[in-house]
């Protein structure tokens, strides 16, 4: 695959770099009314009239639930060394509370499964669905949650903490938070600017604590993380108004969610930006930020395109960008070439990211826990999928991670998403982002050229240059 991908000489890897892909339970799993699960914000919001761009839900998705021995055995015939998956809040805890051995021991069996085939399993405890019974007390706007988040990672660590190394608390609080109780695009979809920060604090200090009470319990060898998902902001033109827009939206995207987590507290011009919603600062509490800051053994780093963005002439003007409070800026069209799902392929983009954050972490090692790309996929006479931009991209921010590595960012590892074609959100099964076909008619699997492309980098820990 490599010769017809890709030319060129070797890019070599790091010895112990670890290569994967990822998945996130409500996208793949499917079994929702099984083994005593729970309804999910994501089931309800599913269920409403014109949420999901195909009326799609993650009711059957890929049918992991049932299929994880024959994907597991995929992983394995394309040599992939990591799975990071997520764990269904409601599958473990039907109603956010109370245990189900039923659900622990799914995923007991999940994690065998991998561990038989030498397959490191990456656990992410959140990736957004939530029990909706906690929804129905508050959810993430309620700063009960907290606590319950924290039972929960303990009950799932006391169940999988003898076989699983690699634990996230919680993947991309951003789109939890500002997409699910902000934008109203995601579950829950509330329209609250302000709920959407409290929520966001609710988020870091639930991590916080959970890391406080699984390390308490830790075993030897165990790391744990956070996944963020960042977007570089482009400026697109040059002068202070350009630099204040892309201050604001980085700001806001970036390193709102970033900084507490590195004991630098909320960035106080976010704070400025945002004061004006009001509720946030009443949210923080005494002793929040030190919870928040408790030390990870690395940071998850979700990345698949930067943002371009250009001032207004009026600071006040709303953007046409639905984060909580943001003014005075918009965002701008990508720039080609694009992915099949319009995002920008600039994979330059993530090496400065990979470096500025070794830069402003203090060297916190960094895993790319998401990157990938959707595009239309063709199945041709033969059987075979031909994705070769798919390919290509991939090929491309594995050569970013690369450089950056080059230029001292102390990067332990990149998961491709996705393994499998699955449940895009609100743009239900419009998206594919896989490296194997999923055909949801018939449920069947077909590993696509891009696996192939990448089992040749993970074989060989490098990547061709390209040129
Ligand atoms: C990320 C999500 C992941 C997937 C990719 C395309 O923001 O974490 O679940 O949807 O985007």
């Amino acid at each position: 695959m490599f010769d017809k991908t890709t030319k060129g000489e070797l890019l070599g890897f790091p010895r112990d770099f670890l290569w994967g892909a990822a998945t996130a339970s409500y996208q793949v799993e499917g079994g929702v009314a099984e083994g005593g699960r729970g309804p999910s914000i994501w089931d309800t919001f599913s269920r409403q009239e014109g949420k999901i761009h195909d009326g799609g839900t993650g009711a059957v998705a890929c049918d992991q639930f049932h299929r994880y021995p024959e994907d597991v055995a995929l992983m394995a015939e394309l040599g992939l060394p990591a799975y990071r998956f997520s764990v269904a809040w409601p599958r473990v805890m039907p109603d956010g509370r109370i245990v189900s051995q039923k659900g622990l021991d799914h995923y007991r069996r999940l994690v065998d499964e991998l561990c038989d085939k030498g397959i490191e399993p990456v656990l992410t405890l959140y990736h957004w669905d939530l029990p909706q019974a906690l929804e129905d007390q508050g959810g993430w706007r309620s700063r009960r949650i907290v606590e319950c988040f924290a039972n929960y990672a303990m009950t799932v660590h006391d169940a999988l903490g003898d076989r699983v190394r690699q634990w996230t608390t919680i993947n991309e609080p951003f789109c939890s938070a500002f997409l699910g109780y902000g934008a109203g695009i995601h579950a829950p979809g509330h329209t609250d600017p302000g709920a959407a920060l409290v929520a966001a604090h609710h988020h870091l200090l639930a991590h916080g604590t959970a890391l406080r009470a699984l390390r308490s319990r830790a075993r030897e060898g165990q790391q744990f993380s956070i996944a963020l998902n960042f977007s570089p902001a482009l400026a697109d033109g040059y002068g202070p108004h350009y630099a204040e827009a892309a201050r604001k939206f980085d700001g806001l995207h970036n390193r709102f969610f970033l900084d507490p987590l590195l004991g630098k507290g909320y960035p106080s011009d976010v704070l400025e930006d945002v004061a004006h919603l009001g509720g946030l600062a009443e949210a923080i509490k005494d002793g929040d930020l030190a919870t928040i800051a408790g030390p990870i053994d690395w940071l998850g780093v979700n990345y698949y395109a930067p943002t371009r963005v250009k001032p207004l002439d009026d600071p006040h003007a709303p953007s046409n960008c639905p984060l909580p409070g943001l003014r005075g800026m918009d965002v701008l069209p990508p720039r080609p070439p694009l992915t099949g799902f319009g995002w920008e392929q600039t994979p330059s983009s993530l090496t400065e990211l990979l470096r500025w954050l070794n830069w402003h972490t203090g060297g916190i090692p960094l895993i790319v826990a998401e990157n990938g790309a959707a595009f239309e996929d063709k199945i041709d006479a033969e059987g075979r999928i031909r994705d070769d931009e798919r390919a290509n991209y991939i090929a491309e921010h594995i050569r970013a991670v690369h450089s950056a590595i080059e230029g001292g960012a102390d990067v332990r590892g990149y998961l491709v998403w996705s393994l499998l074609d699955n449940f895009e959100w609100s743009m239900g099964y419009s998206q594919r982002f896989g490296i194997v076909h999923v055909d949801f008619e018939t449920q069947r699997r077909t590993v696509k050229d891009s696996a192939l492309f990448y089992r040749d980098v993970i074989a060989r820990n490098a990547v061709p240059s390209g040129s």
